[in-house]
């Protein structure tokens, strides 16, 4: 057996012999198959990156068809049970597992950074009173580039990790504040005497007591659910990560493009659509009628289908048992009925079944944030605050790749040529 693959163009009959590295080829190799020397060789058509590869990765492994994802090599179930999320946001970024006192140094780093300057509050305080979270979260993550010019220099690696503690350090801050705002409340600075999860639950909820004391099982529930949230390989938020991050801008503009592509309906802004069309739905009667229209084309059944995963994604097994360790403290969302109940139906419907339509990690988890009383506008605050050691750990891994290049895909022109260019009196006239 060759490793290579064998093309033959029709056009020209002339034959080529292509590598296959890893289970691809490089689409670079198919520009040698040309009609002329006057025209450009063949490119592949890939919209929306179906099947081309952009990058090698040490990251994250998924098998979508067996229901597979692994960090670094560790199975989410395992992570999900007995890590937590600092632990794990460490083997995102640093590779493997941390020795105690790596560990120890890791949480000290990032529980001493979670303040932000005060100017980052005055200028949240200046957006509109009814700001989505998301886009205040956005825009507060590319202004921290001003306050860390040296951001830039990100050939340094000892520059590189500050940025990265950073990061990880104020994104619950500022996600905490952001959620504030529209809540008309004075913002909360961080108290580093507690754990991650529970100081972020601190800065969004914390009134005139002294000290806020979250209920353990909220604090563990939060802790995996951003477990859960912390990479995915090459999704899109991921994607536009990579992709900003190729032109060697600093990590926090990188990031920015991240939140941006993760605000979209169709990516971490599922879960705030699939509480709506529970409520949409209502009760337990119109969910036929409602499946009939998915059938139908006249609406998306969200929460359900995955790019990757073909069977079922590990993601929601877990987050299904993290909704009845919530449930216990805060008493059922009555919405959870019509979720089991639709899931049940779509689970054994002709449509779903034929195309493979699984419930994803954002089937459920609406459901446990509307519990811990977020509001739809703050889920995909969450799942950014979750995502964001993934996103730095790519960051981290695209530096340091020799084969990158800047992103610049390449098109097929469908417009016009050549044309000549009438004035506008002329055109008006
Ligand atoms: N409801 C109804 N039909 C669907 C759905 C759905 N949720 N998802 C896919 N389909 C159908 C689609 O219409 C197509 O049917 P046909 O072959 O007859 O044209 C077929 O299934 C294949 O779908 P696709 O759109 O080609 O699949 P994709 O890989 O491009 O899209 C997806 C993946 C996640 C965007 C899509 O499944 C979807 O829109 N799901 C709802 C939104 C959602 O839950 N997103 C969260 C994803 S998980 C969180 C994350 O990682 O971002």
């Amino acid at each position: 057996m060759t490793d290579s693959l064998t093309v033959r163009d029709n056009r020209t009959g002339a034959e080529y012999e292509i590598p296959i590295v890893d289970g691809t080829i490089k689409a670079a190799d198919l520009g040698q198959i040309k009609l002329n020397d006057d025209e450009p060789g063949l490119a592949t058509y890939d919209p929306g990156f179906v099947n081309t590869a952009s990058c090698r990765s040490a990251i994250t492994f998924i098998d979508g068809d067996k229901g597979i994802l692994e960090y670094r090599g560790y199975p989410i179930e395992q992570l999900a049970e007995k890590s937590n999320f600092l632990e794990v946001a460490y083997l995102l970024i640093h590779g493997e597992l941390p020795t105690k006192e790596q560990y120890e140094n890791w949480v000290h780093e990032i529980t001493f950074h979670t303040f932000v300057h005060e100017n980052v509050k005055g200028f949240m305080q200046g957006f509109r009173y009814d700001a989505h979270p998301m886009g205040m979260l956005m825009a507060s993550v590319g202004a921290l580039s001003t306050f860390y010019p040296e951001s830039s220099r990100i050939s340094d690696p000892d520059n590189r990790h500050i940025q990265i503690v950073r990061m990880i350090a104020k994104m619950p801050t500022l996600g905490a504040w952001s959620f504030r705002h529209a809540q008309g409340k004075p913002y909360v600075y961080p108290d580093n005497e507690l754990s991650y999860a529970e100081n972020f639950l601190s800065m969004l909820f914390k009134m005139s007591e002294t000290k806020y004391a979250g209920d353990p099982r909220i604090v563990k529930a939060l802790d995996t659910l951003f477990i859960l949230h912390a990479d995915h390989e090459q999704n899109c938020s991921t994607n536009a990560v990579r992709s900003v991050g190729s032109s060697q801008v600093d990590p926090y503009s990188a990031v920015a493009a991240g939140i941006g592509a993760l605000f979209g309906p169709l990516h971490g802004g599922a879960n705030e659509a699939v509480l709506k069309m529970l409520r949409r739905i209502g009760t337990v009667e119109n969910i036929p009628a409602f499946i009939e229209g998915v059938k139908n084309g006249e609406e998306r059944l969200m929460g359900f289908g995955h790019r990757v995963y073909k069977n079922f994604d590990p993601r929601a097994k877990i987050i299904k048992k993290a909704c009845d360790d919530v449930f216990e403290v805060t008493g059922v969302n009555p919405l959870l009925a019509v979720a089991k109940e639709l899931e049940k139906i779509a689970l054994e419907d002709e449509y779903f079944i034929k195309r493979k339509l699984y419930p994803n990690v954002d089937f459920y988890s609406g459901l446990i944030y509307e519990a811990l009383e977020f509001p739809p506008e703050m889920f995909t605050v969450l799942f950014a605050i979750g995502r964001t050691p993934g996103w730095l750990a790519q960051w981290l891994e695209l530096t340091q790749d020799k084969e990158q290049k800047i992103a610049r895909p390449k098109q097929i022109y469908t417009g016009a040529r050549t044309l000549d260019f009438v004035p506008a009196e002329e055109r008006w006239a």
